[in-house]
Parts: structure tokens; sequence; C-alpha cells
């Protein structure tokens, strides 16, 4: 767990933050409790008051008794009138009493009444429906009127008393302003008290749990001071179990639910590695700088499915990737430390440059890698070379780059992915010299079975040193069947079936299949024309009438591509469907590759010759059945090919994965044109929405040819749509991200395992 770089910053924020959350809720209920005790000490005291001036009334009354019963004694009604009001004008000296009046028996109207009596109060008692008290409203204010009944010398009278109650509106006012500054001042203190408790406490919790955090403070959980919290103690035993459980199970990104892109991966390398360095080691660099004829240097991207892979992955994690410079201007380039940025138009990761004697590259790379491993792993019936001397190469350069990687490493436990059959060895010498990085190692190519690769002299060191990895991927279940087979027949291991683990001298290797894919969306889309621009630029570019189909074929010039056997299908559906002659031509796009090897040379041959020999055959003037592009095109340019061509034709003779499948699909947005695959391939597992042929049947594939052909836009939109629903989804930032998460998942059980094993510290 990583404690922010500003946590002072951080304590006051948070504590802020807290008390804002306190405060602000204080006082919204304080207001409501004072708006609710203000209505309800109002209720309260008016009907106090109300009940005072009854009493009030009552004892008026009583008191007026005596001289109301002498006044009317007098002799005239005129006499008596003025007496009360005599007696009235005493009474209404007191200033609550507003007005009084009496009712003698059978009055309607006030015999006597004061001259501020009420007019509408008569002797009836309607005014207050009946009731003998109540309060009333006269000139916008409260009063309240009693109807005291009398027996004055048997005869009964009415005394009616009205008082004032604008005073209870003066007191209520009162009352409220006593409540809300009441509420008020009581709301300021509690906040003021909330704030202060909880900067107090929050800094003393938060220094106390980030000393547990760090693991210091275990038995001396602190305050700022250094010392003791004695409130902490209690809980640090418990909280130190649930950090470790936290940390055992805290969820790794489950990468079924993530939609895979440059951000995901990104984020996974935050959270779950946690920011941790990656280094990539492959013998291809994926910019190779070349100085041309007229001086200028360009950076070149190969032909490589590897590369293509792995360099968006590589953009979008930073870091960097340790390859042979092979440029010829690759020297003139890079730092005193043999670095160069890339990619040159936007730089975001670097190239570690490793230089190679020609010795060394002839040995290691055309030598035991593709004479030796090359064919050992492909099913190409082409017999593998083993030279010892190719081995000691092989040997020496893995080291080389072992080294290199070591060097470039920041950390002592960088992720570190190893690519390819290059280095099968390399994984054991990092780990020798870095025993926490995480090793993850893919093989691009198929896995032979163990029949096949026991053949190699150097099978049990091969094995061991990739043995030496964390992780060892392969493309498809059935190549990582096919490595645990020959572990299990070559070496002395332990491996466990079903979660596919080898361990060996204390060492375990987790084997898993990670489909390889491309980016997407692949960014060679950018800027390209539209298919119809495509299809007549490209028809232009060969000279080749715009009605013509055209199929695509993109490989580097190798034996194991099919590349014959395409042709050969070409030439069979030219023979049986005539119809086709001067309709449809193959395009073949062949980098030249591992030139150097006498087989590619033959083979360099063999693809010209056969391809003369076909549009001799069936060419006219005009139309040749095959164009034949050796040279180098960049992905630009294939991408305009492939959206210019109606068919793509994959007919490896076994494969890994193949990625030009899954380009191909890519760059038709369009969702038209159909793909045509080895079932040799591992890309036939995932896409069976392509046409799967067996490339050594060339019958097969002319009719799979034909039926392309003839396929209507329809089926070839419902293939095309669901094949690149297919890519986009399992896309290569899943599988770079599939292994990053798997080697989270590693290093959190091993970190668990060692607080177990260790103790993790004193409780
Ligand atoms: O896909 C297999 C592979 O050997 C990759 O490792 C490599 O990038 C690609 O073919 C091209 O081969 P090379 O690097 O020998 O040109």
């Amino acid at each position: 767990m990583t404690l922010p770089k500003n946590r002072h910053l951080g304590y006051g924020k948070s504590a802020m933050s807290l008390s804002l959350r306190f405060i602000l809720p204080l006082f919204v209920a304080l207001s409501l409790i004072s708006w609710a005790s203000i209505g309800v000490v109002e209720k309260l005291t008016e009907s106090w008051f109300i009940r005072d001036v009854e009493a009030r009334a009552q004892s008026i009354g009583n008191t007026l008794e005596l001289p109301v019963g002498l006044a009317l004694h007098s002799d005239t009604d005129k006499e008596k009138r003025e007496r009360l009001l005599e007696v009235f004008h005493k009474a209404t000296q007191d200033e609550r009493l507003f007005g009084v009046a009496l009712c003698r028996e059978g009055d309607h109207a006030p015999f006597a009444r004061t001259a501020e009596f009420p007019p509408m109060v008569d002797c009836s008692g309607e005014v207050l429906g009946g009731k003998a008290t109540g309060v009333l409203q006269y000139r916008r204010a409260p009063i309240h009127t009693s109807y005291l009944k009398l027996m004055l010398d048997a005869k009964p009278v009415t005394l009616i008393l009205v008082h004032d109650l604008s005073f209870m509106s003066r007191r209520s006012e009162e009352t409220r302003k006593y409540i809300f500054w009441f509420f008020a001042i009581l709301a300021v203190v509690v906040s003021f008290i909330t704030v202060v408790i909880a900067q107090l406490s929050w800094r003393g919790w938060v220094q106390g749990l980030r000393a547990v955090v760090r693991g210091e403070g275990l038995l001396r959980p602190f305050r700022s001071s250094g010392a003791v919290t004695p409130e902490l103690r209690p809980l640090v035993k418990d909280l130190r179990a649930m950090m470790r459980e936290m940390e055992a199970e805290r969820p790794i990104h489950d990468d079924a639910n993530v939609t895979w892109s440059p951000a995901a991966l990104k984020e996974i390398l935050q959270q779950d590695l946690r920011g941790e360095e990656i280094l990539i080691v492959s013998n291809r660099e994926p910019y190779i700088h070349n100085r041309g004829k007229d001086g200028t240097i360009t950076a070149k991207f190969p032909a490589s499915g590897l590369v293509s892979a792995l360099e968006p992955v590589m953009r979008a994690c930073s870091g960097t990737w340790v390859a042979h410079g092979s440029g010829n201007a690759d020297r003139e380039v890079v730092d005193k430390n043999d670095r160069v940025q890339v990619p040159p138009d936007k730089p975001s990761y670097q190239i570690r440059r490793v230089w190679l004697t020609e010795e060394e590259e002839q040995g290691y790379y055309y030598g035991f890698s593709n004479e030796g491993l090359w064919p050992l792993c492909h099913v190409a019936h082409t017999r593998p070379v083993f030279r010892s001397s190719d081995w000691e190469m092989y040997v020496k350069v893995n080291r080389k780059f072992a080294d290199a990687v070591v060097q470039e490493a920041r950390t002592d436990n960088p992720v570190i992915l190893v690519q390819d059959y290059h280095f099968a060895l390399l994984p054991r010498m990092v780990k020798e010299q870095l025993p926490n990085a995480c090793v993850i190692t893919f093989w691009h190519i198929p896995w032979p079975n163990p029949e096949a690769f026991g053949i190699c002299p150097w099978r049990e060191e091969i094995l061991h040193g990739m043995l030496g990895s964390n992780i060892l991927g392969f493309h498809t279940r059935f190549h990582c069947n096919n490595f645990l087979e020959t572990v299990d027949r070559f070496m002395e291991t332990r491996i466990d079936r079903e979660t596919s683990t080898i361990t060996s001298g204390g060492n375990a290797t987790a084997v898993r299949q990670y489909p390889i894919s491309i980016e997407w969306p692949s960014r060679w889309l950018e800027g390209q024309p539209s298919v119809a621009e495509c299809h007549r630029l490209v028809r232009e570019k060969l000279g080749v009438k715009a009605d013509i189909k055209l199929g695509i074929g993109v490989d580097r010039l190798d034996y194991t591509k099919g590349i014959l056997e395409r042709f050969r299908a070409v030439e069979r559906l030219l023979e049986l469907e005539s119809q086709w002659r001067g309709k449809f031509s193959f395009v073949q796009i062949a980098s030249p590759s591992r030139s150097t090897i006498d087989h590619y040379k033959a083979f360099d041959a063999a693809v010209r010759d056969e391809a003369e020999r076909i549009n001799k055959l069936y060419g006219s003037e005009g139309y040749k059945p095959i164009h034949l592009l050796v040279e180098h095109h960049g992905p630009k340019d294939v991408f305009t090919h492939y959206r210019a061509s109606d068919i793509c034709f994959v007919s490896s003779l076994h494969d890994g994965m193949n990625l030009v499948a899954k380009e191909y699909v890519a760059a038709r947005e369009d969702e038209q044109g159909v793909l045509i695959l080895s079932q040799f391939t591992g890309a036939a597992r995932e896409l069976p929405e392509a046409l799967i042929v067996n490339p050594y049947d060339t019958d097969q594939c002319a009719a799979a040819l034909q039926m392309a052909l003839e396929m209507s836009n329809r089926e070839q939109r419902d293939r095309m749509r669901s094949m690149r629903n297919f890519v986009k989804e399992f896309n290569v930032y899943r599988w770079a991200g599939r292994m990053l998460v798997d080697a989270a998942r590693m290093r959190q059980k091993s970190r668990f395992r060692e607080k177990r094993f260790f103790g993790g510290g004193g409780q």
C-alpha cells in the first residue's frame, strides 16, 4: 500500500471534509429543530396565556359583582348606565382589559358598554358560536372575550369582558428570537467542538493506521509525538489481520469484465501491478533504423506478428524493450546507453538495443533459432539442423540479452515479458540475477509433441531455461498440453495438471493459454482511403482491370506459410473453373526473411518459379493469375491491399496464431471480403466463420476459392461481422492484460504466502 505524497494536505482535506460532512447536516437538523420548537412553544404559551386571561376574567367578574349590583340599584336606566360605566372605566384601567359590557336578560345589544368595546360582540354570544369564552380578531389584533353569568338580586345579567391579547404576539415574537439564538449558538458551539475533535482524532488515527500499514506500529500505534495512543491498541491485531486479507484477496481485475483498451491495460499496470516496471525482450526490434541510398535514415516497422502485437501494448505500458539492433543505422540514433525513444513520431517507450557480432547472429539467430528450433516446432516437414557451434552462440547471446535486461531493470522486481524461441534460456538466467522478477515467457510458435521435440540434443537445457519463467504462455491449449507432456517426458518435475503448473526446484511455472491478437481499432486504418478507393488504387498500381476480383496473401517468405500450396490452389481453380481466367488474380505480398539460410533461399526461388509457371500457364495479354511482390510493405500499405481484396487466403502449414487473418478482418470496416484460413493456424480455432481449409488438400482449397468468389454480399457481411466482433473483443490488450493480471495474482499470492510463513512481523 503506498502513502500519498502530499500526506499533510491529505490529513487536512480529509478532516475538513469530515467536519463539513458533519457540520452541514448538523446545521440543517438544528434549523429544523428550532423551527419545530418555535411552533410548539408558541402553541404552549398561547394556551397558557388564554388560561391565564380566563382566570383573570373570572376574578375581575367576581370583583365587579358588588359594584355592578350597586350600580343597578339606581333609579333610572340613565343613572344605572352612568354608574356602571364608572365602574367599568375603573376596571379598564388595567391595560389588558380592553372593554366591558353588561347585558340584562333579553337584551340583544349591551345595556352598558365601554367606548372601546368591540361592536361585533353582542349579548347573544353568537360571535363565539355559543361558547362562554374565545379568541377573536379585532382591528388586526387578537382579543379574548368572556361571557360571565351573574345573579344580581335574583336577576340574571351577563358581564362581557374583552381582554387585549396583543401582548401575547409580542411575547411569542420574543420567545421565537430567544429560541432561534439559542439553537444558532448551540450549532456554532457543537460545530466548533466537532471540528476540533475531528482534526485531533483524525490525525491521531491516520498516523496510527499508517504506522500499522507500514508495519511499524504493530505493537506501538502512535501519536504524532511517537507516544502510544491507547485507543488504537486493541484494534491493531484485527487491523493487521484485515490488512493481510485485503492484500491477499483484493480483487484483481476480472479479465472477462474488462473492455480491453490501452487505458484498461494502463489501469491494470497501475492498480494490480502497482505501477511496476515492464521490460520486454525479443530478438526483433519494433523500429529498425536504416540509412537509405539517398543518405536519409528511416525507421522501418518490420513484418513480424510478434512486433505487430507487442508494439501497441508497449505504447500503452511504456517501459523498455530490449531487442537486437539489426538496422544499418541503428547505432547512429542511440544514446550512450544504446537506448532510443520510440515511436519516432510520438515517443512513449524506449528500445535498448543489443549488438551482436556476425558470428553471434549467425549461430544464435540463423543457426540454432531458425534452422533448429523453428522447423523443430513447426510441423512443416522441414528437417531441423542442430550444430553445437550454433548452440554455443545461442547460450552466449541469451546470456548477453539477460545481462542487458538486468542492466535495464530499475527495481529488483520488474515484470519481464520474454518473447519467443530465441530466448528459451533467458528466463532462468534473469531469475538467477533477479529472483524477485516476474518473468512471463510467451512462445509465439507452436510447441510440438514430445517425440518431435525429443530430437533436440539440448532439450533438457531448453526446458530447464524455460522453467525459470513464472508464467509460460502459448497460443492454444493444445500447445500447452504438448509442453506439459514434453516436460513430463524429459524432466524431473511435479506437474499439477489441474492448475497446469510445473514445479521444479521450488520454482513454479504456470503454463497458460493466451491467444495473441491485434490492436483494435488498428492504427493502420487511420487515414486509409475508402474501400472503393483502395479497390481502385491497388488495381491501378498492379495494372489490373477494375472488374477483376483479387485475392491477397501477406507473409514473410517462409516455408511454413503454405505459399506454394496457395498458388497451387489458384492454379487448380483456374483449371477447374475456367470462367475465372482473366477474372481473378492473386496478389502475394512476401517480405524477404532469413534469407541467408539455404532453405529460405531455396524457398524464395521455388515461390518465384511457381508463380511464373502458373502465370505462363493461365496468364494472357494484360492478365496475370499471380502477382508476386517480394518486397517489404509497410503496414499501412498492407492494410490498403486488404481493403482492396475480395479474398484473403492464409494457408500456413503450421502457425502458432497468424495475425494476418485478424488484420484482414480489422481492415474490413465495410464488412465485406472472405477469409480462407488454414486449419493448422491458431486463428482457425477462434474464427470458425472463415472458410477453414487443409492447405495440403489442393482441391479443397480451390473449392474454397470458388465459394469465396461466389459468396453473396449478405453472407460475407454475416461472417465478417461476427469475426470483427470477436477480434474487437479479444484484442491484443486482452492478450497482454490477461498475462499481466495473472502475474499480479501470482505476486499477490506469493506475498500472502510469505507473510504467513514468516509471520509478517510480531503481533
Ligand atoms: O511469429 C514467429 C516469429 O518468429 C516471430 O518471433 C518473429 O517476430 C516473426 O516470426 C518474424 O521472424 P523474424 O523476426 O525472424 O523476421
